[in-house]
């Protein structure tokens, strides 16, 4: 059966994949971006937009690291201003939940779905490093397996908040003067190793029952908690080869939480590049390529993997001789590549050298080769065609598209590659259901029973 393919877009992150220095590129904080952002993605029939999250700036050689864009508003308040200019488009918010607490965070993503009419999305992240954690009072470091038991408790401890209350509670009867039909809505007590509270939560059962559920870690334990609780992935693994990879092993999860695999949609971040032709597009995308790797970036990116301050080094030269620093103590803190980089530097170092000596390539074209963010690239026909070949083979159920120009890059898409996506039936024409789980595809929530059990998170029986 030929799959209905979701898109959604990702407002142009905090990473160097945002060319912030194109003369078309505006600003990333001003609600004008925004909104442009989000109603040009529902022009296109989106299913939803993704904010990510950063909770604190990060920094390389002890200075703040600004040749990424700096800077990120709330993602609650940005997410409930464009609630009130759109009218289909789900809004998908990261939120942590090392650094954040359940009756708060439950209490704001059910405010946000009543205010967007079920338009709300949770992605549930956990953060990695003991840097972001002394921003807050909970401060160092959580061990990362303690973080997912963390972040699974914490997302059923938010699921039992939101079936506090089943939907019928409130009758507001004018004539007899009574509000309420039950005596206690909202009553929860909940007692773990991470979370001891009790109470009545106080914002009544919203239109899609609780937000749809995200998750975005990689690792064994993330794709575990994802196959256990979530509704969607946003997964890194946009080619072909990884994409079905991560696809089959996912969905391969499921049934041991007795899920099934239309329960859970795998969408991977992709970038694009657009032109008239092929070859157009690919001249581009060199430029794209260049403009995202500049000089100053390249060699940031060669201290983070070298993990030493390289003053005077030339990146139009050949990559540094001498091997990489290996130390806890890394010189950045708070870029995702850092991570990857510093899982084995002495390893990723040897096949840089490699890829520089088999390409005669300079230290900064071999980071332009080995960063590359590019998964489509071509005429719209092409993107077009290759997307639906990907999701048909199994490789994702739909893309989040991240352009490289805020806020106006996702337009060429919305006008070029939607159409043709529309024409080949494999995308919708216009919005059929009103709330994010209708765009997903995803069955609603059965209303919680009496004793609150029945539309529980499949966290709350799968993991217990
Ligand atoms: C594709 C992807 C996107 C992510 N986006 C964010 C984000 O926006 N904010 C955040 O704090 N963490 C983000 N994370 C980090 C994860 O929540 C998680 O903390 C991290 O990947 C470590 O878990 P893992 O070892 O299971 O991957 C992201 C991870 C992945 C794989």
């Amino acid at each position: 059966m030929t799959k209905q393919i979701h898109l959604a877009a990702h407002f142009p992150g905090v990473n160097n994949t945002t060319v912030w220095s194109d003369p078309a590129a505006g600003s990333h904080i001003e609600f004008d971006s925004f909104v442009r952002f989000a109603q040009t993605a529902e022009r296109g029939k989106f299913d939803f937009m993704f904010l990510a999250e950063g909770l604190r700036l990060r920094e390389q050689n002890g200075l703040i690291y600004d040749l990424d864009v700096v800077g990120r508003p709330d993602t609650f308040t940005v997410l409930a201003a464009l609630a009130a200019v759109t009218g289909h488009l789900g809004l998908t918010g990261t939120i942590n939940s090392t650094f954040n607490e359940p009756y708060e965070v439950a209490r704001q993503f059910a405010t946000l779905d009543h205010l967007s009419g079920g338009r709300a999305a949770w992605n549930v992240v956990t953060s990695w490093d003991a840097f972001t954690g002394e921003n807050f009072r909970r401060g160092g470091y959580l061990a990362q397996g303690d973080r997912y038991e963390r972040a699974r408790t914490f997302l059923r401890t938010a699921t039992e908040l939101w079936d506090s209350w089943h939907g019928d509670e409130i009758i507001a009867d004018k004539q007899d003067g009574r509000f309420l039909a039950a005596p206690a809505p909202g009553a929860f007590t909940h007692k773990d190793a991470f979370f001891d509270i009790a109470g009545q939560f106080n914002v009544p059962r919203s239109p899609q029952g609780r937000p749809v559920v995200f998750q975005a870690g990689d690792s064994d334990q993330g794709r575990d908690f994802a196959a256990s609780s979530a509704d969607a992935i946003f997964s890194r693994h946009s080619t072909l080869a990884a994409g079905q990879a991560f696809y089959a092993d996912v969905k391969g999860r499921l049934a041991k939480y007795g899920r099934t695999r239309d329960q859970l949609l795998i969408l991977p971040a992709a970038t694009f590049v657009l032109a008239d032709t092929d070859a157009e597009a690919a001249q581009v995308a060199r430029q794209v390529r260049r403009a995202q790797v500049s000089p100053q970036t390249a060699l940031r990116l060669i201290e983070q993997l070298w993990n030493t301050e390289l003053p005077g080094f030339d990146v139009d030269g050949p990559l540094p001789e001498f091997d990489p620093v290996v130390s806890d103590n890394l010189i950045s803190k708070g870029r995702a590549s850092v991570r990857q980089f510093a899982k084995d530097p002495v390893g990723l170092a040897s096949e840089w050298r490699a890829r520089a000596a088999e390409g005669k390539l300079s230290a900064r074209e071999v980071v332009i080769e080995v960063t590359g963010r590019q998964s489509f690239v071509g005429s719209p026909e092409t993107v077009a065609r290759i997307i639906n070949e990907f999701v048909q083979a199994d490789a994702a159920d739909g893309y989040i598209l991240v352009p490289h120009i805020t806020p106006d890059g996702l337009a060429p898409f919305v006008d070029n590659v939607v159409p043709l996506l529309q024409e080949r039936g494999v995308f919708r024409a216009d919005y059929t259901g009103s709330t994010l789980r209708d765009h997903l595809g995803l069955a609603p929530l059965g209303r919680p029973d009496e004793t609150g059990r029945q539309g529980r998170h499949v966290a709350a029986s799968a993991v217990s």
